[in-house]
C-alpha cells in the first residue's frame, strides 16, 4: 500500500543509514507493531453512538489512511458532499467530527463554549513548546491565566494604541518598495518589526535581520508536527513516546526543537524586560495573572504572541499580494476606491479605513477564497452533548472546517472565484477565518489593522503586476499553497510600479519626517491608565 511505503520512507529517512541506525529502525518496526497489537487488544472498542454519517473507519487506525496520501483538505472536502455538514471520522480511536457549516460552528464552539473550547492532545508539538504555547494547551486554568495577559495586550482599545507603530513600519514598507521588487522580504520584516517591537521594544531595522527567518524556522517545526503524516501515526499511539530515546529519534529532535525555542523566546523576553520602554513584556510580568507564573512560562506568552503573529500577518499579506497580482481589475477597482476617499495629496490613515469598503471585501475574500487556517486550530469537548439529535462525547475532536464552510456554493457561488464584490452585494455574508468562542484568535485585531492599512497604503502608492525575466512573464500558481496545519501561499515574485511621481515623493517625504525611534513610539503606546491584566 502507497501509504504504508511513504510512511516507512519517512520514518527511514529520520535514521541514517548505518548498521547500528537500521537495527534501530527495525527493533522499531518490531515495537510499532506489537504497540498496534496492544492497542487493538486493549482499547474499548468504539460504542454504537448516534453520531454524524462519515467514513466507515478501520480497526485501530480509524481512517488515518485516507489522509495519509492526499491532501487533507481535499478528503474532508469530499467526505463533506457524501455525508453532509458534520461528518464522524476517528483518528485511530479517537472521535473526530468536522463541521462545515459556520452557524453550527457557531452554536457548538460559540455559544456552547463552555464545553467545546478544549484542545485535542498534540504530544509532539506541545513537547516542542514545553507544553506552554497556550494555541494548542487543553482548556484550563494556566490556558485562562495566559489568555488574560495576552488579552490585556490584544484587545481593541489596547490595539487602537499601535497605530503610530503601523504607521511608521508601513511608511518603511512603501520606501523600500521604490527601490526594489523583493516585497517578501519587506512584508517579513514588516510582520516582523511589528511584533518584536512590541513584543520586546526591539526593533528590525534592516529586512537582513535575521530574526523573520528564525521565527519562521521555530514555528514550522510543530506546525509541522500537527500536520505530517509520520508525526500523526506517532500520536495515534502515544505508548511508543515511552520508548527510549534510541528507538524514538522524534524525542530527541523535538528536545532539540524546545531548547532552541526556549532561547530565542528567554533571550528576547530579558531584552524586553530589560528595556527603558513599554512593551508586553513588561506587561506581562506586571500583571496580576503574570506574577503567578515561572519566568519561562512567561517568556512563552509572548514567544507564543511573536510565532503566532509574525506567521500569520505574513501569511495574510503574501496571500493579497497573490490575490491582486491575479485580479488586476480588483486592484483597479480598489485605487478608484482610494482617489475617491484618500486622493492624491497624501497616504491612506486609520481614519479612512471605514470608508474604504472595497478594500475590506478584498481582505475578507483573500481570506475566505484560501483560508489561512483551513481547519482552524482543533478545538475538544470537555462534556458529553446533544446536539439536532446527535450524540457528541466528550473527548470528542471538533474541527471547524473553515476550508469547506468557504467552499459553499450555496454560500460563496464559484467559490473558486476571488470575487471581492460579493461582500458589497451582500453585507450579511458570514465567515470567520479568526476561528471561534472562547478560542478565537486573540490577535484578531492586531492583525487585520497591521494588515488593512499597509495594504491599502500600497495600492494607493503602486501598481502591483506580474514579474518578468528576460522579457517573459513569471506566472502565479493560484494554489501553489503549502499546507501543514496553516494553508500558506509559497513565495512568489512581483512588480511594484510607484503610480505617480508625485506619490513617490510623498512617500520619501512621509519617511523622512515620521519617528522612527521605538522607544518614542512605545512611549506613546504605553497605556495612560496601568491595564496590566
Ligand atoms: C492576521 C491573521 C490571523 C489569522 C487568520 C489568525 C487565525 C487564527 C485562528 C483560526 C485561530 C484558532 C481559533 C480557534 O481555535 O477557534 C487562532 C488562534 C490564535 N491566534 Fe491567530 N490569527 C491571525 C493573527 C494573529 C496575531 C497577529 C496573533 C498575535 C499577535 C495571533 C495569536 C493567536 C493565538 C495566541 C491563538 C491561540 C488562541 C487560543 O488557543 O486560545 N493571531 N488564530
Amino acid at each position: 500500500m502507497a501509504y504504508t511505503s511513504n510512511l516507512l520512507q519517512e520514518m527511514a529517512d529520520m535514521w541514517s543509514a548505518s548498521p547500528e541506525s537500521l537495527l534501530n529502525l527495525h527493533l522499531f518496526i518490531a515495537i510499532f507493531i506489537f504497540s498496534i497489537f496492544i492497542a487493538y487488544t486493549l482499547v474499548p472498542k468504539p460504542k454504537n453512538l448516534n453520531l454524524p454519517a462519515g467514513p466507515k473507519p478501520l480497526p485501530i487506525i480509524g481512517n488515518v489512511h485516507q489522509m495519509l496520501n492526499q491532501r487533507p483538505i481535499q478528503v474532508m472536502h469530499k467526505w463533506h458532499q457524501d455525508y453532509g455538514t458534520m461528518v464522524s471520522f476517528r483518528y485511530g480511536q479517537q472521535l473526530a467530527i468536522s463541521v462545515g457549516s459556520f452557524d453550527i460552528a457557531q452554536d457548538l464552539l460559540a455559544k456552547r463554549g463552555a464545553i467545546y473550547s478544549s484542545r485535542p492532545e498534540f504530544i509532539i508539538a506541545s513537547g516542542m513548546t514545553s507544553g506552554f504555547n497556550s494555541a494548542i494547551m487543553p482548556y484550563s486554568r494556566r490556558w485562562q491565566n495566559q489568555h488574560r495577559i495576552m488579552s490585556s495586550v490584544l484587545d481593541s482599545s489596547a490595539v487602537n494604541r499601535y497605530r503610530g507603530l503601523e504607521d511608521m513600519e508601513s511608511k518603511q514598507t512603501l520606501v523600500e518598495l521604490l527601490s526594489t521588487d523583493d516585497f517578501e522580504a519587506s512584508i517579513r520584516r514588516y510582520a516582523g518589526s511589528i511584533v518584536m517591537t512590541l513584543g520586546y521594544g526591539i526593533r528590525l531595522e534592516g529586512t537582513d535581520n535575521e530574526i523573520p527567518a528564525k521565527l519562521l524556522e521555530i514555528n514550522a517545526h510543530p506546525f509541522d508536527a500537527i500536520g505530517n503524516s509520520y508525526y500523526r501515526v506517532m500520536e495515534l499511539f502515544p505508548i511508543l513516546d515511552k520508548l527510549p530515546g534510541f528507538l524514538a529519534p522524534w524525542k530527541q529532535f523535538a528536545a532539540d526543537v524546545e531548547r532552541q525555542t526556549t532561547e530565542f523566546h528567554m533571550k528576547h523576553f530579558e531584552i524586553g524586560k530589560a528595556a527603558s520602554t513599554w512593551n508586553w513584556a513588561q506587561n506581562a510580568l506586571h500583571s496580576n495573572a503574570g506574577s503567578r507564573i515561572s519566568s519561562k512560562e512567561l517568556a512563552y506568552v509572548i514567544g507564543t504572541l511573536q510565532q503566532a503573529g509574525f506567521e500569520a500577518i505574513l501569511t495574510v499579506l503574501r496571500l493579497i499580494i497573490k490575490a491582486i497580482v491575479l485580479h488586476p481589475h480588483c486592484l483597479a477597482e480598489a485605487q478608484r476606491e482610494l482617489d475617491r476617499v484618500v486622493g492624491p495629496d497624501r497616504l491612506p490613515s486609520f481614519e479612512d479605513i471605514p470608508h474604504l469598503p472595497y478594500i475590506n471585501a478584498m481582505l475578507n475574500e483573500a481570506m475566505r477564497w484560501q483560508p489561512p487556517t483551513p481547519f482552524g486550530i482543533p478545538h475538544a469537548t470537555t462534556e458529553d452533548d446533544e446536539y439536532m439529535g446527535y450524540h457528541i462525547p466528550s473527548g470528542t475532536v471538533i474541527i471547524p472546517n473553515i476550508w469547506v464552510m468557504s467552499f459553499n456554493p450555496e454560500i460563496f457561488p464559484d467559490p473558486d472565484e476571488f470575487k471581492p464584490e460579493r461582500w458589497i452585494q451582500n453585507p450579511e455574508l458570514e465567515h470567520s477565518p479568526f476561528g471561534f468562542g472562547r478560542r478565537i484568535c486573540p490577535g484578531r485585531h492586531l492583525g487585520w489593522n497591521s494588515i488593512f492599512i499597509l495594504m491599502a497604503r500600497l495600492m494607493w502608492a503602486y501598481n502591483i503586476t506580474h514579474a518578468y525575466k528576460d522579457g517573459k512573464r513569471i506566472e502565479i500558481d493560484p494554489w501553489a499553497i503549502k499546507l501543514t496545519f496553516t494553508a500558506a501561499t509559497v513565495p512568489f515574485m512581483a512588480s511594484f510600479q510607484v503610480r505617480s511621481p508625485k506619490k513617490q515623493e510623498i512617500i520619501e517625504r512621509d519617511w523622512e519626517n515620521v519617528c522612527k525611534d521605538p522607544a518614542q513610539i512605545l512611549e506613546q503606546i504605553r497605556p495612560k491608565e496601568e491595564v496590566w491584566g
